[in-house]
């Protein structure tokens, strides 16, 4: 993740810009910079590293401008350098950028045509060279920001500073979050309540596609069809802003609101965008063509995100896995013969039963790995290798971005282990990274069917058992499908393989039991449509979850139908997911419980 910041100000704000950024230190720290305006012109501080460092550079060369922006970096495009630090800038502009342009490779080519010259790796630069040109074809800032918008791809929030434009600043967000804060005469930008909570405790959340012009005394917010909006205040002490809901009802919602941004974060741990090649985060060193057998092992939606690692590993690097929930694999007592890693999921990485398969795995002498989203946790502190999913604090109890990142990491680590083992060659390897840069794109078009699903659940509110069915990649998604519904809206529920259906299941389907089935049209459609022609022929209420592709094929009528944009078969796990978390959180709306605190439960289950 990278945080942004801005101030319009009658007083300077180099240095409040900088405290910003060490607020908003947690989202990512390999450099950072700030711009400002010196009597009208732009002049930027960068530096390398910790935030420390520009503090001490900005100190040491004073700015007095009123007006600026900062942005503290977790590089996705191009290695942690000045050269990449945010502000990128042109002789018109600068601007900071928090996500991943997803067609910048062909923007900036266009631009290289036109010769453009560029100073980093980065893909927020090629932004600042389309505003630019906007702006010499004598288009204002606003217009210039829209226009160049709506040919960006990706998830991404931004905030624009305007060489010789002392009462202006821009910011526009799309999937990654932004606020804006009203002060005494002044203005702010940021990426999260945190950043601002000194500054105001008037701050306003950014909706999908909006941007948001600031000038001294006012802050104007404009829709994505470009209409004037107002969006309500959320009003808070500082210390609240901390664990902020943002502007959801539960941290659940905005956990799931979140997902485009994390996903574009957690790929940056694995894949560096320069060049489209994965990697291993930091100095992990594993060479997968020495690994014969991998041991998975994990709980909860950690096992079904590692059930989908099992098809990754196999479908695309030819390992063999084995896969145990985590309170059965060390009383198994597998002779793990030829395993050469063990590697674990856990998002809090406290999990007893998760803890206790990895001390049994290192004394059965096997090399082991583990995906966690908390880094300092038990679980990374004593596995060997320890790869992160960025999703950030999640706070509801229900994992939702955590599982969605966790894929990612998985998908990644396949496609590497794949080139390790030479069954991936460098051109395909490039072509899946970019397949897997579209999924925060994707991830916010699913999000986008909230409406939907939010009518659905109504119905499914009023149901006390439901099934969920999934074939190949969607099987385990039918398993987290389920889980998501019954730990938090107290349904009972269960997901099975679409083709088990037919071996007893099916004596259960009547008009009062729903079956959710997760179909894209990959290749076991054809075989899970049979699956629900079979329950439909016994008055079986369908959810269908699947493509345009799919809808077309009238597998059932009368079937509920929420189609999700068509994606390659290896985003659909993570794709698909999302609207299965949005059915659980309505339904248990609709039920009256404590949606981020179930009933029995907790974050992290540190007992056997
Ligand atoms: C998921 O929604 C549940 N909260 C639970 O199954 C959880 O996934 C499981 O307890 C494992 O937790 P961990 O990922 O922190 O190890």
């Amino acid at each position: 993740m990278c945080g942004i910041v801005g101030i319009i100000s009658r007083k300077p704000v180099a240095d409040r810009l900088v405290d910003a950024l060490k607020r908003l230190e947690y989202r990512g720290y390999d450099s950072a910079g700030v711009a400002t305006l010196e009597n009208g012109r732009l002049t930027r501080r960068r530096a390398e590293g910790k935030l420390s460092n520009l503090a001490t550079l900005v100190g040491e060369q004073q700015l007095d401008g009123t007006i600026g922006i900062g942005h503290t970096r977790w590089a996705t495009h191009g290695v942690p350098s000045v050269a990449n630090a945010h502000p990128h800038a042109t002789k018109r502009l600068a601007l900071v950028h928090n996500g991943i342009i997803e067609n910048y490779r062909e923007l900036k080519a266009e631009l290289e045509t036109e010769g453009a010259v560029f100073e980093s790796q980065t893909d927020t630069e090629i932004v600042a060279h389309l505003v630019t040109r906007e702006l010499e074809r004598g288009l204002p800032p606003k217009e210039a920001v829209q226009v160049v918008l709506a040919r960006l791809e990706g998830a991404f929030s931004l905030a624009f500073l305007f060489d010789g434009e002392e009462e202006l600043l821009i910011g526009a967000r799309r999937g990654s979050p932004l606020a804006v804060g009203e002060g005494e005469g002044e203005m702010f930008l940021g990426s999260d309540g945190i950043a601002l909570s000194p500054f105001t405790d008037t701050v306003r959340y950014l909706e999908e596609g909006d941007l948001a012009v600031l000038e001294h005394g006012r802050i104007t917010i404009f829709d994505q069809h470009g209409a004037e909006v107002t969006r309500a205040v959320k009003r808070a002490g500082g210390k609240a802003f901390y664990v902020d809901k943002g502007n959801h009802r539960h941290f659940m919602q905005k956990e799931i609101y979140e997902q485009p941004e994390v996903l574009s974060h957690t790929l940056g741990a694995f894949v560096d965008m320069t060049t489209g090649r994965t990697r291993l985060p930091k100095d992990q060193a594993i060479d997968f063509s020495k690994v014969r057998r991998i041991a998975l092992s994990a709980c909860g939606t950690g096992f079904y995100a590692a059930l989908v690692g099992r098809y990754y590993f196999e479908r695309y690097a030819r390992i063999p896995c084995d896969l145990d929930v985590a309170s059965e694999f060390r009383y198994r007592e597998s002779p793990l013969a030829d395993v050469d890693l063990a590697l674990f999921v856990s998002q809090s990485g406290e999990t007893a039963d998760t803890l206790a398969s990895l001390r049994y795995a290192k004394g059965e002498g096997l090399a082991t790995a583990a995906i966690v989203n908390v880094e300092e946790s038990t679980i990374a502190r004593e596995a060997d290798h320890v790869f992160p999913t960025l999703a950030g604090p999640e706070i509801g109890v229900a994992s939702t971005k955590a599982f969605t990142c966790q894929l990612m990491a998985l998908a990644a680590l396949a496609i590497k282990a794949g080139v390790d083992r030479g069954v991936i060659l460098p051109e395909r390897e490039i072509e899946f990274t970019r397949i897997l840069a579209e999924a925060p794109r994707l991830a916010n078009e699913a999000i986008r069917l909230e409406g939907a699903i939010e009518a659905l659940s109504r119905k499914m509110a009023t149901k006390k058992h439901a099934l969920f069915l999934g074939r190949g990649f969607s099987y385990p998604l039918a398993l987290e499908g389920a889980l998501k519904l019954k730990e938090i809206s107290y349904i009972h529920a269960e997901g099975y393989a679409a083709g088990e259906l037919k071996h007893g299941p099916i004596a259960l389907i009547d008009e009062t039991m729903p079956v959710v089935v997760i179909a894209p049209h990959d290749r076991s459609f054809e075989k899970t449509a049979s699956n629900v022609q079979e329950v439909a022929a016994r008055g079986g209420e369908i959810v269908l979850f699947t493509d345009a592709k799919g809808a077309a094929s009238g597998i059932v009528d009368g079937a509920e139908l929420i189609v999700l944009p068509d994606m390659p078969e290896i985003l659909t796990p993570i794709v698909y997911a999302i609207p299965l978390q949005l059915l659980a959180y309505h339904t248990a709306i609709q039920m009256g419980t404590d949606v981020d605190q179930p009933r029995n439960l907790a974050k992290s289950v540190t007992v056997e």
